[in-house]
């Protein structure tokens, strides 16, 4: 059963788009260039990233499920009867079905994601799978924090999913930031089931976003063609190239576009220069030790009460609790 949204919420959406463009302009002003990560994700890309998740060097999505399918018995017991979920870039949603299925009586699920295209699927796929469930989807950013009261007041508590390490493409601040916001958003009692990245060797690491085949450097390039559908730019893909390093000092692996040559670029009304190869950086996937995230965490008010991780310790899910 789909439920929709408000005029109202969807209102406070349009609104939030419209500073999105200045997000932009902004970070390519900087001394280092920057480009927000959620432009990977229109049509091109969310297929593009599906096949990243496939690729024999990203072993994260591989492991992250393989916990799942494992403990997710463990995670429902943890989380209890009738609890909405909502889920924080739900994607294809492969690991939310699992989830779903273990959990006792879910209420309301509310898959929240930047990518129309993910989301019509997911909601498709889920719907049919589950058809007692109610179904809420969101597009949208799920750093504008959405009030989901008036929906979840039928909820015995709300649990937030967020999986894929996507906290892991937050600096720490902002990580906090949203942690904290996941902390409000859940209410007392409720609860965040996490996917956390583990730190490892630079070599595997490096491996996971420089794929042999070449898919990470086409997801990546493939943000430049969003941006010049959206916001009318005219980058030309072709002038750049993918770079991925592991930043063992600040412990994560960070994604550039490399400018192969002196080049200026058109963005709304601005003029943009890059130097032969200058930067930008489009991505940062920090690496936690189960503790550095548990210590993360406890900073934003949750009491870690559980935590999952494969035998090699690549990956981990964690269960937090707001008391
Ligand atoms: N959350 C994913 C990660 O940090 C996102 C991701 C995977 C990604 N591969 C990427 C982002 C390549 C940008 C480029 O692993």
């Amino acid at each position: 059963m789909i439920v929709q949204l408000e005029n109202e919420i969807q209102n406070q959406i349009a609104e939030q788009n419209q500073t999105a463009i200045n997000e932009v302009l902004s970070g390519l002003l900087q001394r280092q260039k920057e480009l927000p990560c959620k432009y990977f994700y229109d049509k091109r890309g969310a297929e593009l990233f599906d096949e990243i998740c496939e690729l024999p060097e990203y072993y994260l999505t591989r492991t992250e499920l393989e916990i799942m399918k494992k403990y997710a018995g463990e995670m429902a017991d943890c989380i209890g009867p009738r609890a909405a979920v909502i889920e924080y870039g739900s994607g294809s949603a492969v690991k939310t079905q699992i989830l779903l299925q273990a959990l006792d009586k879910p209420s309301l699920y509310v898959p929240m994601d930047i990518s129309a295209e993910y989301l019509e699927y997911s909601v498709r796929k889920l719907s049919r799978h589950f058809p007692h469930l109610q179904i809420l989807p969101v597009q949208g950013d799920f750093t504008d924090y959405l009030n989901l009261a008036p929906y979840t007041r039928w909820a015995s508590k709300k649990i937030i999913y967020f999986p894929g390490s996507t906290i892991g493409n937050f600096r720490p601040a902002a990580a906090k930031r949203l942690l904290r916001q996941m902390f409000t958003q859940c209410g007392p009692g409720g609860g965040v089931l996490i996917g956390v990245d583990l730190l490892k060797e630079k070599r595997i690491l490096e491996a996971a976003y420089n794929d042999s085949r070449g898919v990470t450097a086409e997801f990546n390039l493939n943000l430049l063609q969003h941006l010049n559908d959206v916001y009318g730019s005219d980058f030309n893909s072709q002038a750049f190239r993918h770079r991925a390093v592991f930043n063992s000092r600040q412990s994560r692996v960070e994604m550039y576009l490399v400018s192969l040559y002196a080049q200026t670029v058109a963005i709304w009304d601005r003029l943009v220069f890059f130097k032969p190869n200058e930067s930008i950086l489009t991505e940062c996937s920090y690496k936690y030790s189960i503790t550095s995230f548990k210590r993360l965490a406890q900073q934003s008010g949750f009491t870690a009460q559980a935590v999952w991780a494969d035998a090699n310790h690549s990956f981990s899910i964690h269960f937090l609790n707001r008391p």
